[in-house]
């Protein structure tokens, strides 16, 4: 394996099932994309039917033979995430890769979920700490099972802000995706550390695109953040397809390790070919990371039953 790790490495993926949220548009579509050549049947998770048909035709005219399927889902409401599991669970045995991408990024003004959390703090963490612990147990036991929550370098950023987690008292839109990033780090390494600690063989592991030109820019920041960031993607930016190769990475490198958190090489981590990288320290704070877990079952309602494997 040379160090420019490329969607090329994937190893086989016949026989297993992907599910990657926001699999529409950006570096979501090109896992996607990527995990159904390597012979992956893989969901769409998306919030827009019609988008997501698109990408699926998309993947299909790419990828002749693609197992390729579109289901609804909107990380923006409890209803949807758990109607989304129901009807998963209903139709799948089991679940190899849950690639936890969707995000929304420095929407302004603060805008609230269906269930009356701020956007991106909904959107980017506790849609997909519910929606991972209700598929748990369809991922529990399969063979090389991962959980691949996407972060972001923003979390260097953020700081989980337990007084005001929703930002109803003082909103900041840079800051309300730092803490969303920073707590999809705290859930990826303490669901890693619980899953081993119960003996559980699936492996919680984290990704970052670093800086990949794509709609998350322009989807829901205010208009001049727009244009500094449009000017960003043209002279800074790599393509999306480049920014998906750390999500392949970890959903696929063969024997990689529960806790590890993958990004691009170069550039202080914006682009190039993907490896393990470090973290803010308090993405490691485990204190934080046992508080953001609480609290997170409480507002979703989803409890995580971890199953032990081993006796
Ligand atoms: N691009 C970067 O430079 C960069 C850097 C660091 C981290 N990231 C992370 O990478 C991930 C993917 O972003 P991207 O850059 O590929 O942006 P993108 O092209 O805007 O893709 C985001 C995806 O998330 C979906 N989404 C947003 N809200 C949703 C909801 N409520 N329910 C379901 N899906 C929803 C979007 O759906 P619609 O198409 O319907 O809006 C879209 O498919 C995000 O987690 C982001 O934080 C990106």
């Amino acid at each position: 394996m040379t160090d420019k790790w490329t969607a090329a490495d994937i190893p086989d993926q016949h026989g297993r099932v992907a599910v990657v949220t926001g699999a529409n548009s950006g570096i979501g579509f090109f896992a996607a994309r990527e995990l159904a050549r390597a012979g992956a049947r893989v969901v769409l998770a998306v919030r827009n039917a019609d988008n997501g048909a698109e990408a699926g035709r998309d993947i299909a005219a790419a990828v002749p033979g693609a197992k390729v399927e579109v289901a609804p889902l909107d990380l923006a409401s409890l209803d949807s995430v758990r109607s989304f599991a129901e009807q998963f669970k209903a139709a799948n045995d089991g679940l190899e890769v849950l690639i936890n991408n969707a995000g929304v990024m420095a929407a302004h003004p603060r805008q609230l979920t269906a269930d009356g959390f701020e956007l991106q703090f909904g959107t980017n963490h506790l849609g997909h700490f519910a929606l991972t612990g209700l598929l748990l147990d369809r991922i529990e036991g399969r063979d090389d099972a991962r959980v691949v929550t996407v972060s972001s370098g923003a979390h260097r950023m953020g700081r989980i802000n337990f007084d005001d987690l929703q930002g109803g008292r003082s909103y900041g839109r840079w800051r309300a995706y730092g803490q969303s990033k920073l707590s999809n780090l705290l859930f990826a390494f303490e669901l890693d550390r619980r899953l081993r600690e119960a003996g559980s063989s699936i492996r919680s592991v984290a990704a970052h695109p670093g800086y990949a030109a794509t709609n998350l820019q322009f989807a829901a920041a205010p208009r001049l953040d727009r244009m500094v960031m449009a000017v960003g993607n043209r002279i800074m930016a790599q393509s999306a397809e480049m920014g998906a190769l750390p999500l392949l990475y970890a959903a696929t490198y063969p024997g990689l390790e529960g806790g590890t958190y993958v990004g691009p090489s170069s550039f202080f981590e914006q682009r190039g070919y993907p490896r393990p990288v470090g973290s803010s320290s308090a993405a490691r704070d485990e204190d934080a990371a046992r508080r953001l877990w609480a609290v997170s079952e409480e507002l979703t309602g989803v409890q995580f039953r971890i199953p032990a494997t081993q006796p």
